[in-house]
């Protein structure tokens, strides 16, 4: 190929990413496969590779790798970020109204954009002929931080402008919301607190947090989504009202709310409001009110604006999810994995048309972090499905009469020592037979790559544990083929396959026995380890935490988990009934295989020819490597089968080496 046609090849595929992008996160209508777009990114990955002189900063390959910074720049807004007004009934909107109509010639009509008032963090974009060039956070108004690293990564926002239909213009400015929707909100406060790190209260400070990062890389591992709401400078187009400044800036493949209403008086902008209150608990972000705006821009100028927000246009607040109340008690929940949640009990309050009488305090440290006590007035709040929660305390209520708390050392349900391990946040049960964490225990402990017990399905572990029949792994040995066959929809011939498996399952390697029992943070691979190196579990049942900390990749954290494991009374007895159930523990062979792949992490994407997903785990783990789920700057080989997923993109992008399945058997010499 010519260089012009090189150069024209990666226009080509640019836009057409451009496209398909915005078909999927924008529009989440895409129109042709994942495969085919990683295809067509593929391509022009391979092609700017060997062109580097034609990568350019817009193109769809650059949305993450961007290096952390030191500091943010600051970036001066053209024209100023204004805020907003605030109403809260329709009087204070008919004021509004009529301030506007004494601004204009008498009798003029004024129509107003409606649209919901998004609650996360204001953003300006500014587009250079349709590529984005700077995004900047508000600031003060005036100045604000240069986040440009960080939005990119956001796939909603076009890293070009679609021009099909109207061309772009030489300067854009458009300013809108970072958002996360309640839902990954959720998600990553779950996360954060299996890691033992601090929760966020809402999703804007998600939002905000998420943003104002110095490496992009956590950013891009955050699911921000934008919306565009309004216009900073535009130079080489003019727009007569924001209804159709929305429509144009759609067009170019710019997220917008699809809950903008045309309103043509104050009552459909009420009629709007109530629509948008109604729908409020099931939208998928957080919305706190919403804007309305004069339309016409032309109006806009002569109405004119304040010091620090304009007149024409105001904030209509949703009534608030926040309440107060006192909290009469607080009691310990075990939850499935025997983490103890602390529960607020509150004397009754409706909040937002429901009633609420309890609320999560999440862990220890929240009810420390916020001084919680047992009699204090608080500020309760309640977001869409949300459990509700504790904002603050009021102390000035403090009658003296108010109660520390301390989540118990015994678990309420079963008595079992309760135990915060180093870097975690929650207390945990350590009793395995607590009937709390049964079923999700035996559950694990049945599993394919545990003791593989065919047949004993979430139905049959419910019916075991709630029938009292089962309180311990061990008791799954003990049953009768008659105690079987009771239980629900069990035939005879269902309970002697149960049965056969059960004994099946007898003849177990230590590495799968270990890693059965469930201990927290010992996985397959941790399980593998320990195995090879005590080959026994009398060994491991009395290793200390210097000798367990010594062993290759075990730390600090599962080292004490696998001692608290190891002295918690209940679990010896488990493992002493399972041994007298007849289990038998082979254990692994002196002469490992040659530890070829020792130190390197491997990937895996796409189906392979040769092996199941599992096997090909199984060998790396045998030649001392280890196979990840997801791929990371510790990821030393990506191995690609048939249809690869996203994960060979996230590869290319962190320069991590991609191999076929061939080099793979190559590497492990089969
Ligand atoms: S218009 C001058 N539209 O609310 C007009 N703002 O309290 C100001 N916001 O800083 C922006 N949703 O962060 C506008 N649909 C929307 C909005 C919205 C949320 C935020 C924005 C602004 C704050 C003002």
């Amino acid at each position: 190929m010519s260089d012009q046609n090189i150069n024209q090849k990666i226009q080509q595929l640019r836009k057409q990413l451009h496209y398909h992008n915005y078909r999927y996160y924008v529009l989440d209508d895409p129109e042709i496969s994942d495969a085919e777009y990683d295809r067509m990114m593929r391509e022009l990955q391979t092609l700017e590779h060997r062109h580097p002189e034609l990568v350019t900063p817009d193109s769809p390959t650059q949305r993450v790798g961007a290096a952390p910074l030191e500091a943010f720049a600051a970036i001066e807004h053209t024209l100023p970020m204004l805020s907003l007004d605030n109403a809260f009934d329709e009087g204070e909107i008919r004021e509004f109204d009529q301030r506007i109509k004494k601004l204009l010639a008498p009798q003029s009509k004024v129509e107003y954009v409606v649209e919901p008032k998004f609650d996360g963090l204001a953003v300006e974009l500014v587009y250079i002929n349709g590529a984005f060039s700077t995004g900047s956070t508000r600031g003060d108004g005036f100045v604000g931080e240069d986040i440009t690293s960080n939005l990119k990564t956001i796939k909603t926002i076009p890293l070009h402008l679609i021009e099909d239909k109207i061309s772009a213009p030489e300067r854009l400015e458009v300013r809108g919301e970072a958002v996360f929707s309640i839902k990954d909100f959720q998600t990553l406060n779950r996360q954060r607190e299996q890691n033992g790190e601090l929760l966020f209260a809402n999703p804007r400070n998600a939002a905000a947090g998420s943003l104002r990062q110095l490496d992009p890389k956590i950013t891009a591992s955050r699911p921000l989504d934008f919306f565009c709401y309004g216009m900073g400078q535009a130079v080489g187009i003019n727009f007569e009202s924001h209804w159709q400044f929305l429509d144009t800036i759609s067009q170019w493949g710019l997220k917008v709310t699809p809950l903008r209403r045309l309103c043509p008086d104050l009552e459909s902008v009420f009629s709007f409001y109530h629509e948008l209150l109604e729908q409020r608990e099931q939208l998928p972000h957080e919305i706190d009110g919403m804007v309305i705006k004069v339309n016409d821009f032309g109006q806009r100028e002569t109405i004119g604006v304040k010091t620090r927000s304009p007149r024409w246009a105001i904030a209509y607040k949703f009534p608030a999810r926040q309440e107060t109340t006192q909290i009469l008690n607080i009691t310990a929940q075990v939850g499935r994995t025997g983490a103890l949640t602390p529960v607020a009990i509150l004397k009754p309050v409706k909040i937002g048309g429901v009633e609420v009488s309890r609320a999560t305090l999440h862990n220890q440290d929240e009810i420390d972090k916020k001084d919680i006590r047992v009699g204090d007035w608080a500020v309760i709040q309640r977001a869409g499905d949300v459990i509700p929660e504790v904002v603050k305390v009021i102390t000035s209520r403090r009658s003296g009469e108010q109660t520390k708390y301390q989540l118990p050392s015994k678990c309420p349900v079963c008595g079992g020592h309760v135990v915060r391990l180093p870097d975690e946040a929650a207390h945990r049960c350590q009793n395995l037979s607590c009937p709390a964490q049964l079923k999700q225990q035996i559950r694990h402990f049945a599993s394919r790559n545990a003791m593989d017990i065919e047949g004993l399905g979430d139905k049959l572990v419910n019916q075991l544990v709630d029938n009292g029949l089962v309180k311990s792994p061990a008791d799954l040995y003990f049953l009768t083929k008659d105690q079987w066959s009771q239980l629900e929809r069990m035939a005879e011939k269902s309970a002697q396959n149960i049965i056969d498996s059960l004994e099946k399952s007898k003849d177990v390697s230590l590495e799968r026995f270990i890693y059965s029992l469930g201990i927290r943070f010992v996985g397959e691979h941790a399980a593998r380890l320990l195995a090879e190196h005590f080959q026994s579990l009398e060994k491991l049942k009395h290793a200390n935490y210097d000798e367990l900390i010594s062993i290759h990749e075990i730390g600090p954290r599962s080292a004490q988990s696998i001692v608290q494991f190891f002295s918690e009374a209940g679990n010896l007895a488990t493992i002493d009934r399972l041994l007298q159930a007849g289990i038998k523990i082979q254990f692994p062979k002196k002469s490992a295989p040659a530890q070829t792949l020792a130190g390197k992490t491997f990937v895996f994407t796409g189906a392979l020819e040769n092996f199941t997903r599992h096997e090909a785990e199984q060998l790396v783990a045998s030649l001392g490597g280890r196979a990840a789920s997801a791929v990371s700057k510790n990821t030393d080989y990506v191995v690609v089968g048939a249809e690869p997923g996203s994960k060979e993109e996230k590869a290319r992008q962190l320069g991590i080496e991609i191999i076929s399945e061939d080099e793979f058997r190559r590497l492990v010499n089969q």
